[in-house]
């Protein structure tokens, strides 16, 4: 076994963005593509001489071929060991949490999250620091920048790991230690969460569904659910993780996860369900004829954060992304902590845990998590709702009700328009910027907009500024419209349009007839049709 130095010439594009670098199969399935960008990666990194990273992935097509090229490339590059899940298995809060609790130097995440997987789906690579959060950005930028140069990288011929036994190995002098892949993490939960509780609770035939749709949290959610809080086998539904996720879009919200809602509406129902996403990050929770919405989820957690114990003695403070609903603004104000607002983006959250200013953040795409680790984590929230309903008796609709009596609520919904073209989606946006300025004041309906902008971020911890990070209306009555584009897609453009309007006492009205004008002022005011060509969203969550 040796080690080879492999010429190469740059791939155009190699940006790893917010969310790790995320591209179809086809383009990672390139002689060299995956290659560059891990060289990239490490190229960016220094110190890493004997050091252990943490690499696993959701199982989607290409998992496999892609952990055995980088476990190559990191003995060719000197790490000293390499810990990776069983058959190349972690979940994404599952690579935090063990990068943390052995302190590795980074760790590597296969997965492209809720994107479709398969021959013909999204695939990603995404590098976590020693901290087990998604690298920051001037890293990011760092990698691209080496990944536009890049000349050769440097690979052992090994041949591959059989990485189905749990056990340690040896590729061309670096240690392979093939892990249990939930273990840690399972262990990580039962320290959060009274176990025996909810474990009470499923013996007095508390019926939960949890679907997995078929991605990486099957294991898990088999592991902690059943095995160890004593759920009846079968709780856990499309349990098996598939490289093509049986073909769905793995993706927790009403829209792809139709079984769940259809089966929780249905005549048996359960009292509570629950799905993940792709590499376990995202949760959507759902009680009987009522889904909850994300940032109703990160408020209703953070108003009873003590009733857990791993939160007993309460939270130092919430930060949510600007888009999510002003929900938790209200929690925190009623708590007397603070509440910060940073653009879309989990990285934007690593700061702020690690300066302890925060113990619990969110994003309205289903996304929540706390200072355990520093990524969003769908199982995490899903045994904090399981904890509250053991700890106070009460059912997912009651706990949602009994908040919106006491803080009000928010009425939330967001409309993509997916795949639309590049261009004519930022001349949409520009066309807002134009507008901006000439908003205030002018009234719509029953609405008059109070002001309007774009929202820029500046991090309380590093000072670092991040500008245009979504379009702003804000109304008299509170209500806001924030426009802006996705920054995760793999083709075009997405256009996301956020609603949220909020009301103290009228708390039983349908979501989009709540937010019917607003819609329409969107629609009116950003032009939408005109430059999208799009009369309706395509996905309304
Ligand atoms: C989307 C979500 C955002 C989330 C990100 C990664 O990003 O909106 O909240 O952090 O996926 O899961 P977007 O496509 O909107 O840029
Ligand atoms: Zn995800």
């Amino acid at each position: 076994m040796s080690i080879q130095t492999v010429s190469t010439t740059p791939f155009e594009g190699q940006n790893p963005g917010t969310s790790g670098l995320r591209k179809t199969v086809s383009v990672f399935r390139q002689p060299h593509y995956l290659e560059n960008f891990v060289q990239s990666i490490f190229d960016s990194q220094e110190g890493f001489r004997g050091q252990t990273l943490v690499l696993g992935g959701d199982g989607r097509f290409f998992n496999a071929v892609a952990i055995q090229t980088i476990l190559k490339m990191a003995a060719a590059n000197g790490f000293g060991k390499v810990m990776v899940g069983q058959n190349g298995i972690l979940s994404t809060p599952a690579v935090s949490c063990i990068i943390r609790k052995y302190k590795t130097f980074g760790g590597i995440v296969l997965s492209a999250s809720h994107n479709p997987g398969g021959p013909n789906g999204d695939f990603g690579i995404k590098y976590n620091i020693g901290n087990g959060g998604p690298a920051p950005e001037k890293v990011t930028n760092h990698i691209h920048a080496l990944s536009q140069t890049i000349r050769q990288y440097r690979i052992s011929d090994a041949p591959d790991i059989d990485l189905s036994r749990i056990g340690l190995y040896d590729m061309d002098g670096m240690t392979v230690e093939v892990i249990d892949s939930v273990a840690d993490y399972a262990e990580l939960m039962q320290s959060l969460f009274d176990f025996s509780a909810i474990r009470k609770l499923f013996a007095n035939g508390f019926v939960f569904r949890f679907d997995a749709m078929h991605a990486v949290c099957g294991p898990y959610a088999k592991k902690i659910v059943e095995d160890m809080l004593g759920a009846p086998q079968g709780t856990v539904v499309n349990a098996v993780p598939k490289e093509d996720f049986g073909g769905h879009h793995p993706d927790p919200n009403p829209v792809n996860a139709t079984e769940l809602i259809a089966f929780m509406n249905g005549p048996q129902g359960a009292d509570m369900g629950a799905a993940t996403d792709g590499d376990g990050d995202r949760n959507m929770i759902v009680g009987r004829h009522i889904a909850v919405t994300p940032s109703d989820s990160l408020a209703i957690l953070a108003a009873n954060a003590r009733a857990v114990p791993g939160y007993a003695a309460g939270i130092a403070g919430i930060a949510r992304s600007m888009p999510t609903s002003t929900a938790a603004d209200r929690v925190a104000a009623a708590l007397g902590i603070a509440c910060y607002e940073t653009p879309t983006g989990w990285k934007f959250f690593g700061d702020l845990l690690d300066d302890g200013k925060i113990t619990l953040c969110g994003e309205e795409s289903y996304g929540t998590s706390s200072s355990h680790i520093r990524e969003k984590d769908g199982i995490w929230a899903i045994l904090f709702w399981l904890n509250l309903l053991a700890a106070t008796g009460k059912t997912v609709g009651q706990i949602v009700h009994e908040h919106w009596r006491k803080y009000g609520r928010n009425y939330y919904s967001r409309h993509d328009y997916v795949s639309i073209d590049s261009q004519r989606a930022a001349a949409l946006m520009d066309h807002l910027r134009a507008k901006l300025s000439g908003l205030s004041g002018q009234v719509f309906g029953s609405c008059t907009v109070e002001k309007a902008d774009e929202f820029s971020y500046t991090d309380p911890v590093d000072g670092s500024v991040s500008e245009r990070q979504g379009i702003r209306i804000f109304f008299t009555d509170g209500s806001r419209i924030v426009f802006r584009l996705s920054g995760t897609g793999t083709v075009g453009a997405t256009l996301r349009v956020y609603f949220d309007r909020y009301e103290k006492d009228r708390l039983d009205m349908a979501v989009q007839d709540a937010l019917g004008e607003l819609i329409a002022i969107a629609s009116e005011v950003a032009d939408i049709a005109g430059f999208t060509g799009m009369t309706e969203p395509t996905v309304v969550t």
